[in-house]
């Protein structure tokens, strides 16, 4: 019987056996990494990709079907199966008080402004935050996403599930794995969406650094892309391409 509060959840663990590689590990690798080098004419040399996509866009879909827009499996999946690192703090904010402190920090801001708000969350976790803050978004912005998040995280495995959140969900954003407080970043990822998803591309770390920096330090400015930051221009992978 499943120990998880939504059914769906369930399936991650599925997929996930004991001793069979890490399900992180097999989205980093078969899907982000990869997902990168994808041509149509080569699909059968991404089959495993493919097939993994597929099934997380399925049990994704189905999760949202039992709680709600924009809600966490990847969260509610390490939790509740204790793979979350009390020593390293990995403690979920609960997705009734991530809505109350999105509506608190945009209320009465009016979100269709021309520049779009720069949102940093610098301890990401699965990217609750970001997720919030989507959700906030479709609901009172005509559905418009005007924002780029900012995510962090020092777990490899918090960046690869907040990625892949953003790629399922559509959100527009820059997830780095790194630690915020030396400021060092080890690798990157971009999210465009289209369509109800997003397509995602590789950010080289020092870019990643610059845009991190700036949305810390200048949030307000922050939303103008470093000269080399990735653009639409220059994405190959798209998620529809794949699936
Ligand atoms: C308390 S959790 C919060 C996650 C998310 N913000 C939320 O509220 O649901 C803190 C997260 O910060 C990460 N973390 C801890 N130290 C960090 C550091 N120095 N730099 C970046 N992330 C860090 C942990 O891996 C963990 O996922």
């Amino acid at each position: 019987m499943s120990t998880y509060p939504h059914k769906a959840t369930q399936r991650l663990e599925d997929m996930e056996p004991i001793n069979a590689p890490k399900l992180h590990d097999r989205i980093y690798e078969d899907i982000l990494v990869r997902g990168l080098e994808y041509r149509q004419e080569d699909a059968d040399e991404f089959a495993d990709g493919i097939a993994l996509l597929r099934e997380l866009r399925d049990i994704h879909a189905e999760y949202v079907n039992q709680a709600g827009p924009f809600a966490d499996p990847f969260g509610e999946y390490l939790e509740c199966s204790g793979q979350t690192s009390e020593r390293a703090g990995q403690f979920f904010t609960p997705p009734d008080i991530v809505d109350m402190m999105v509506a608190m920090t945009f209320n009465g801001v009016d979100l269709a402004r021309e520049r779009p708000f720069t949102v940093c969350d610098p301890a990401c976790g699965s990217g609750r935050f970001m997720l919030g803050t989507a959700k906030h978004f479709v609901r009172h912005n005509a559905g418009c996403l005007n924002f780029c998040f900012t995510n962090v995280d020092v777990d490899r495995r918090m960046f690869t599930y907040c990625t892949m959140n953003a790629v399922l969900n559509g959100v527009p954003g820059i997830h780095v794995h790194g630690d915020t407080l030396r400021m060092e970043v080890w690798d990157a990822f971009a999210t465009l969406p289209v369509g109800s998803v997003a397509m995602w591309e590789r950010v080289p770390p020092e870019t990643a650094k610059r845009w991190l920096v700036s949305a810390l330090e200048r949030p307000e400015t922050a939303a103008v892309a470093p000269e080399s930051a990735p653009s639409a221009k220059t994405q190959q992978t798209t998620l529809e391409g794949m699936a």
